[in-house]
């Protein structure tokens, strides 16, 4: 962050790039300075997908709970899979294999789906939509583990 506060610092300080002094020697490389650190930026924040391996299993508790599930699920599911078919894509789904991951018995009955379109093969979220990251996969098998207990599914 305190790159990018630096980078707009710089920009700030020298006309718009529309002006007519926008022809200054100075703005051409401060504006390559803030491409730079924003690029920077940006790799850093990438760096959040890893390996399994890479993740900080500390930062995933140890019984994650059926609300951290179902916050991945509404991101990165739900928009396709309200159950029904709805699905969007070249390969249209049968109503009755369409998973609901918006109601807890959807995700009971989707969870083996789950587990391995979303996390074992990765083929789910499909095409360019971006893939569960290592945490997210981290909580979803942990939570299986852990009996994928559930208001619909109690653990005693
Ligand atoms: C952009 C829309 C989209 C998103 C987001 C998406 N899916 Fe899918 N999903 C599809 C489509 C379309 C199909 C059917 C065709 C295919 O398999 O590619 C499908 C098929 C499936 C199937 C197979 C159902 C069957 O019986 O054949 C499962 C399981 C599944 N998705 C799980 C998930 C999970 C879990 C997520 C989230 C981690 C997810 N999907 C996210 C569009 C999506």
């Amino acid at each position: 962050m305190a790159e990018v506060a630096v980078g707009s610092r710089v920009l700030s300080n020298h006309p718009m790039p529309n002006t007519p002094s926008a022809r200054s020697p100075v703005l051409l490389p401060a504006l390559l300075l803030v491409g730079l650190l924003a690029g920077l930026f940006l790799a850093a924040c990438d760096s959040g997908d890893g390996t399994l391996s890479a993740v900080d299993p500390g930062a995933v508790p140890l019984d994650p709970s059926y609300e951290m599930v179902v916050q991945i699920l509404d991101r990165n599911c739900v928009p396709c899979h309200k159950g029904g078919g709805g699905a969007p894509g070249a390969n249209r789904l049968e109503e009755e294999d369409d998973p609901d991951y918006d109601s807890c018995t959807g995700i009971r009955a989707g969870l083996a789906g789950l587990l391995q379109e979303g996390v074992k093969a990765e083929t789910m979220p499909p095409g360019a939509w971006p893939r569960l990251t290592e945490e997210e996969k981290l909580v979803i098998t942990r939570w299986a583990a852990g009996g994928a207990c559930s208001p619909c599914n109690p653990c005693p």
